[in-house]
């Protein structure tokens, strides 16, 4: 599965869309392979201030986080860390921005251009305990794949 979901990506950023429109066409291809996969979207590292998070393309219930302060929640403290961050049970998390009561898991997968953090790729699970050892490592090569367009 994930030699052909990273293939698809690599299609997806290799093809004459808009940047925006390549990682919306990203975050339907996972949120639709992966059924455990039941909010996907980016975060982008708002340019100039490189201190805040805005919302980037996404797939799944709208939130209330559009713009996250470097810090803030599990996306803020990725961000501030430069480090993925994998919470398996979202209850136990102090320093979390809740979108939805549902979800119960959440991986947020850092994105450099270079050496630069540019952006996250956001996942949130309705599956306490969703993301196993393959989730990470199809996620953190996606996530070097859209580097190369951030
Ligand atoms: N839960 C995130 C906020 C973003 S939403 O999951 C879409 C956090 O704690 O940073």
């Amino acid at each position: 599965m994930t030699q052909t979901l990273t293939a698809k990506v690599r299609d997806l950023l290799a093809s004459e869309r808009s940047r925006s429109e390549k990682l919306q066409a990203i975050c339907q291809l996972l949120a639709d392979a992966v059924p455990h996969y039941d909010w996907v979207g980016f975060y982008l590292v708002e340019e100039g201030t490189e201190e805040s998070l805005v919302l980037g393309p996404y797939v799944g219930e709208p939130t209330e986080h559009t713009r996250i302060a470097f810090g803030q929640g599990i996306c803020g403290q990725a961000a501030a860390t430069e480090s993925l961050f994998l919470i398996q049970d979202v209850t136990k998390e102090e320093n979390y921005l809740s979108c939805s009561p549902e979800v119960k898991a959440e991986i947020v997968v850092p994105i450099f251009r270079g050496e630069a953090l540019v952006g996250e790729l956001d996942i949130d699970s309705h599956t306490r305990a969703a993301f196993s050892a393959a989730d990470r490592e199809l996620l953190e090569e996606i996530a070097i794949l859209v580097g190369g367009i951030l």
